[in-house]
């Protein structure tokens, strides 16, 4: 792990392992996420900074309560962990997990600030938890299983550690459902070459839509599958989508490796990024994301 933190300083982030179709943005070949599309860039962050849990995960804070054991894998920075942990207070524990030591970091920052003391952050990969079996009430994750490319692996361990009649809990992105209005030019092109970008580093640009179907094959039960948008609707929300989305898909990273692996032309880049800042100062501009959320019990 401290050999991946140090690449990470590195900053060599661009080049694929040898023999491999992967277009690396963020590359870790120790983990099950060997080619992690969104990276660890400022501009990712902060996008992760504007979560909580009462704004995405609204859907499980209603199963929560004190004493309760959660798990949080894929917790990136921990901004919706905080949440969790606090609605188990008192007497319950929160558990995050993620493979990157920076954003276990962030997060165990987080809950000192916060005075979580209830909230434990660890690196570790989401195939292979360092918990005991049947030890967790509750497991959650938000944009994960999107990028993890063996679903059933993740969703295996997952019910390994879960007690028998616990939850398990997932949001994720629903890539077909996108938006940017109104339609500006050919914007819609670049939602879907970073869709294509998704997928082939292994990722699953519509887990959302594919929760129930992975749930009831891992053998999960009582499946309540829904949707639920994180739209940016004020003109100081679509300033800051601008700003994240201009950032980091036309950072020089992502530049490089779309641009590397013919899924679109420097020209068509730069259109692009103008026809995104055209959208921003439309009066109407609105954005959202679509995510897929589903709740299950292990039997
Ligand atoms: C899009 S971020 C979401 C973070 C957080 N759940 C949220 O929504 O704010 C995805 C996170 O999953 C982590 N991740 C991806 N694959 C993983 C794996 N195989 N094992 C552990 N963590 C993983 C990444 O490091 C990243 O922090």
């Amino acid at each position: 792990m401290q050999e991946h933190a140090d690449r990470t300083r590195d900053n060599d982030t661009t080049h694929p392992p040898a023999g491999s179709d992967q277009m690396n943005t963020q590359e870790n070949s120790e983990s099950s996420t060997p080619a992690y599309t969104m990276g660890y860039s400022d501009e990712f962050q902060k996008l992760l900074g504007r979560r909580s849990a009462e704004t995405h995960a609204a859907h499980l804070l209603p199963h929560l309560g004190p004493g309760l054991r959660v798990l949080d894998f894929g917790c990136g920075p921990g901004t919706i962990s905080m949440g969790l942990a606090r609605a188990v207070e008192p007497g319950g524990e929160l558990q995050g997990i993620d493979m990157e030591e920076s954003q276990v970091e962030m997060a165990r920052a987080a809950a000192a600030a916060g005075g979580h003391d209830n909230a434990i952050f660890q690196t570790g990969d989401v195939t292979a938890l360092p918990f005991d079996d049947d030890s967790f009430d509750v497991a959650h994750c938000h944009a994960v299983l999107m990028h993890v490319p063996d679903t059933q692996a993740v969703l295996a361990e997952v019910k390994r550690v879960l007690k028998p009649g616990g939850i398990i809990c997932a949001r994720e992105l629903i890539g077909d459902a996108l938006i940017f209005a109104p339609e500006v030019g050919d914007l819609a092109g670049a939602v879907a070459t970073f869709l294509k970008l998704l997928a082939a580093n292994g990722g699953h640009p519509q887990m959302g839509t594919e929760l129930k179907r992975v749930f009831l094959e891992a053998g999960f039960s009582g499946i309540q599958a829904g949707a639920s948008f994180e739209s940016f609707g004020t003109t100081e929300d679509v300033y800051f989508y601008h700003d994240f989305a201009s950032g980091w898909f036309f950072s020089p990273t992502i530049v490089e490796v779309i641009t590397r692996h013919g899924l679109a032309s420097r020209e068509q880049v730069d259109d692009w990024r103008r026809m995104l800042a055209e959208w921003r100062d439309t009066p109407g501009a609105f954005a959202a994301i679509a995510y897929g959320e589903a709740i299950a019990r292990k039997p």
